[in-house]
C-alpha cells in the first residue's frame, strides 16, 4: 500500500482533500528498522510522528533496573510520537519494532501545520489521546486490581481482539512476542508468565508454539478475569 492510499485508510487523515492528502504524503519520509530497532528512547527530543506502513512497534516504559512495562503495540495504520510534538516535551517512552517495520515520518512544523488547517484533524487527534487514556486508565486499573492470571487472560484475548483472526472459539494470534514481552504487557516476571503458559495449557486453553499463540477455548478462558 502507498503512502496516500495508507494515508487514506487512516481516521486522522480521512478529511482532507485527494489533493491535500497527496501533499502531505510528499512530506513523508521512509525509514525500516529490524525487529528489535529501537526508533527513539524516552527522555528523547522529539520532532517526528511516525506512521506505521507495516510490522508493529511496542511503546515501553523502561526501568532503571532494566524491566520494561509495554504501554501498547501499534501496528499499519497506526501513529504515534504524537505526545512529544503537542506538548513540546522529550518522549514520554521508547519506541521499540516487534517485527521488521516500515514507518513514514512527519516531520513537528508540517504536522502542526496540518492540524492547525483542519478543524476534524484536531478533532480527530483529541479523540485519539483520549481514547489513550482510556486504555492506560484501564491498565492502571487492571494492574491494581487484577491477579496476574486474570490479568494475563484479559490481555491474551484482548491480543485475539485486536491482532487475531478469530475461528469458531478460538483465534490465533501471529505476532512475534516473546514470553518476556507478555509478561511486560501484564507487569509481571518471566517466570510467572511461563508457569501460567503452562497452566492454560495443560487445561486446553492456550498453545504457544513459535510466534503462534492461539487461545483454544475463548469463552472458559474469559471466566479466569475475576
Ligand atoms: P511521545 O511521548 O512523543 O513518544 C512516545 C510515544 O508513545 C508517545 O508520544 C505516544 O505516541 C506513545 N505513548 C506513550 N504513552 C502512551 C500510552 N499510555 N498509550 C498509548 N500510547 C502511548
Amino acid at each position: 500500500m502507498d503512502a496516500t492510499e495508507l494515508l487514506s485508510r487512516i481516521h486522522l487523515f480521512q478529511t482532507l482533500s485527494p489533493e491535500d492528502r497527496e501533499d502531505l504524503a510528499g512530506l513523508l519520509r521512509t525509514q525500516k528498522v529490524r525487529a528489535g530497532e529501537a526508533l527513539f528512547r524516552k527522555g528523547n527530543e522529539g520532532t517526528t510522528l511516525y506512521i506505521i506502513q507495516a510490522g508493529s512497534v511496542k511503546i515501553v516504559l523502561p526501568s532503571r533496573l532494566g524491566d520494561e512495562m509495554i504501554v501498547t503495540i501499534f501496528t499499519p495504520g497506526e501513529f504515534f510520537g504524537e505526545m512529544s510534538i503537542l506538548d513540546g516535551m522529550p518522549r514520554s517512552a521508547d519506541a521499540v519494532a516487534v517485527e521488521p517495520s516500515t514507518l513514514l515520518l512527519l516531520n513537528r512544523s508540517d504536522f502542526l501545520h496540518f492540524l492547525k488547517k483542519n478543524d476534524a484533524a484536531m478533532e480527530a487527534i483529541l479523540a485519539c489521546l483520549s481514547a489513550r487514556l482510556r486504555q492506560t486508565d484501564d491498565l492502571l486499573e487492571d494492574t491494581s486490581f487484577l491477579n496476574i492470571p486474570a490479568r494475563f487472560a484479559k490481555k491474551i484475548l484482548q491480543l485475539g481482539e485486536m491482532f487475531g483472526k478469530k475461528e469458531d472459539n478460538t483465534m490465533e494470534i501471529r505476532l512475534r512476542l516473546t514470553q518476556k514481552d507478555l509478561a511486560d504487557m501484564v507487569g509481571a516476571t518471566r517466570e510467572s508468565i511461563n508457569k501460567e503458559l503452562r497452566v492454560l495449557r495443560e487445561k486446553g486453553l492456550v498453545t504457544l508454539e513459535g510466534n503462534v499463540l492461539r487461545i483454544e477455548d475463548v469463552t472458559r478462558l474469559h471466566r479466569r478475569i475475576r
